[in-house]
């Protein structure tokens, strides 16, 4: 598949799907793991060592809510044409591990050492070194290391 781009070492496990491909970035040391679905309609830029794990969704296209803002006026036929579509794009940072079946919506951004509960539903930006989880999504907690020295992981995370 054509990406945008792609650093060192990406991992994707089919099924992958995509509406384009070429609108999604990669970073070094990244795995996707199967059945996730990127609609890049708009650009798709993930950082350095993700984690996406089964069943993610990020989607970067929206539509008017209102089916005649949707839709326009009915043609003489009684068709439609084609729906209003919109487009935003998403950003996820550096060392972020996406838990199973999280959906992330047109326009989020996603900070560095962030991890994303399974199952939620990211509805808005999420601050660098958090935990965050639910629907809506929601940061519950610092991320923080069990394993290194602050100093450490500040080195670490600056790589
Ligand atoms: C976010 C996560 C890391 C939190 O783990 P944890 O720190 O051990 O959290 P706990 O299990 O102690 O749960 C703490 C509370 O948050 C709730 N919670 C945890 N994860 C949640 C989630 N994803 N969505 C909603 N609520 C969640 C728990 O129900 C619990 O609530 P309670 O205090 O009312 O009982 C984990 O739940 C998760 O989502 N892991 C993803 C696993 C995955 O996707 N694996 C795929 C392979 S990559």
């Amino acid at each position: 598949m054509l990406l945008g781009g792609k650093g060192k070492n990406l991992w994707i496990t089919p099924p992958f799907f995509v509406d384009y491909g070429s609108n999604i970035y990669f970073g070094n040391n990244c795995e996707v793991n199967m059945n996730c679905t990127f609609l890049d309609d708009n650009i798709i830029r993930i950082g350095d060592n993700a984690l996406i794990a089964p069943n993610v969704q990020i989607y970067t296209a929206f539509h008017p809510t209102n089916a005649f803002d949707r839709f326009g006026e009915p043609k003489e036929d009684g068709s439609f044409e084609f729906c209003k579509t919109r487009t935003a794009p998403v950003t996820i940072g550096d060392h972020v591990w996406i838990g199973g079946g999280a959906i992330i919506l047109p326009g989020v951004t996603i900070g560095h050492n962030v991890m994303i509960g399974a199952g939620s539903v990211v509805t808005g930006d999420i601050p660098d070194n958090t935990i965050a989880y639910g629907n809506p999504c929601r940061v519950r907690r610092e991320n923080r290391s069990d394993t290194l020295q602050k100093e450490d992981r500040e080195s670490c995370l600056q790589e």
